[in-house]
């Protein structure tokens, strides 16, 4: 029940000694997400994040309007539904033998373990299809990505400095091979992201070629580790929840409410690290002065008792289900119809697939992050019968 979460709701605007704010609340976080006055550019932030990303061209999500409205607007033309019909449309065949695939791997294994097995090299096979890179080189792309993701998570196992190293080695390989590919794909359009951003002009024209490149990366880095944490974080929940997995298994519509519940119940992205305040701003009776670094603690507001029914209760009937857990306002997840249909697919076959399935270690180990939460490993047996 995140009993820390509850202790901070009963101060929704928080003044940290270092001069930062905390929110906790719903309603607080919710209008300060709609608030044109809290910006998300790194350059206006303090180190870490500088430190991650402040020698690259930011990419949207680190940007502000009017330059993030018009390269989002130029990246979601591609991207489909709600918008247009576009990439994801056509995945779930695709993305079904993805998983199958996986799943098939797991036969002969004592114990699988979901993270590495499943949830792990899923949504980079996954990029790697949207983005069109040739399968003769996904196994590169998997361990660039690897290193990378491994450079900037809270993983215990791997030595800091290690994996700081790789982690910039990994980058630069992966700038080259995606500019590689790009330099191929234009004057050559295709059904792919790359070439579609390449070739294709909108009503905002296009993108040049360092946009573009920052925003594969940012597709990738976003979209990775977040959805790996979703299935996993599911499978978590219906495997501490019998009954509930043997309902999903039972009415597989049960699986788009349930992601949902997932979302506001055991979300990927608990907080929103990186937000300055431009001006003074008051929420909550609270004024944030200009220039504040502000935390939106998006788990918390999502279990905010006077918001939700019974947060505590893991409820896929619930209806009102308004969750944080993909934001909210202009950066709200850009990759939601994707994280949901992978999340959805993956759940669906692993429940369909898997015997009898059981958790050998609960609680299982989690990464030290307070941002992305998630278990490192997750190992699960089957029936041996
Ligand atoms: C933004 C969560 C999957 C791409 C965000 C934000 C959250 C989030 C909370 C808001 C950040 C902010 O306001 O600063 C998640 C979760 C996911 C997921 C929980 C999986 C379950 C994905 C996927 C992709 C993606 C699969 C892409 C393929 C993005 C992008 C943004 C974003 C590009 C920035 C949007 C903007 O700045 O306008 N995500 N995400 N995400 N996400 Fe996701």
């Amino acid at each position: 029940p995140y009993p820390l979460y509850a202790e901070l709701r009963e101060t929704p605007v928080a003044r940290q000694a270092d001069g930062s704010y905390v929110v906790s609340t719903y309603r607080e976080i919710a209008e300060l997400l709609h608030n044109p006055h809290l910006s998300s550019d790194v350059r206006n932030l303090s180190r870490p994040m500088e430190a991650v990303q402040g020698r690259t061209t930011p990419s949207f999500i680190n940007l502000d309007p009017p330059e993030h409205d018009r390269l989002r607007r130029m990246a979601m033309r591609h991207f489909g539904p709600p918008h247009t019909p576009g990439l994801v449309t056509g995945m779930e065949d695709d993305l079904t033998a993805v998983v199958n695939g996986l799943i098939d791997g797991f036969a002969g294994k004592e114990q699988i373990d979901i993270v590495d097995d499943f949830a792990y090299p899923f949504p980079v096979t996954v990029i790697c299809h949207l983005l069109g890179v040739p399968r003769e080189d996904e196994p590169r792309f998997h361990l660039w990505v690897d290193a990378i993701v491994n450079s900037i998570d809270y993983n215990p196992e791997t030595d800091p400095k290690e994996k700081l190293e790789n982690g910039v080695q990994a980058r630069e390989d992966l700038r080259q091979y995606l500019a590689g590919l790009l330099e191929q794909r234009h004057g050559k359009p295709g059904e792919d992201l790359l070439s579609r951003l390449a070739n294709d002009d909108g009503p905002d024209g296009r993108m040049t070629d360092e946009e573009i490149l920052a925003t594969a990366n940012l597709l990738l880095i976003a979209g990775h580790e977040t959805t790996v944490n979703l299935i996993t974080n599911g499978m978590l929940t219906l495997l501490r929840q019998p009954q509930m997995l043997q309902r999903l298994r039972s009415e597989p519509g049960l699986v788009v409410p349930l992601v949902e519940e997932l979302l506001r119940y055991e979300p990927p992205v608990h907080i929103i690290p990186w937000r300055a305040a431009y001006t003074d701003i008051t929420v909550a009776d609270t004024v944030i002065p200009k220039g504040s670094k502000i935390m939106l603690m998006l788990a918390s507001g999502s279990r905010d008792p006077n918001r939700f029914h019974d947060p505590d209760v893991f409820d896929p009937d619930r209806r009102d289900n308004e969750h944080l857990g993909f934001g909210s306002g202009i950066h709200l997840c850009f990759g939601g119809p994707l994280a949901r249909l992978e999340t959805q697919i993956a759940l669906t076959a692993l429940v369909q697939r898997l015997e009898e399935p059981t958790l050998v270690t609960d609680p299982p180990p989690y990464r030290p992050s307070p941002v992305l939460r998630g278990p490192i490993h997750l190992h699960i047996e089957q029936n041996k019968n």
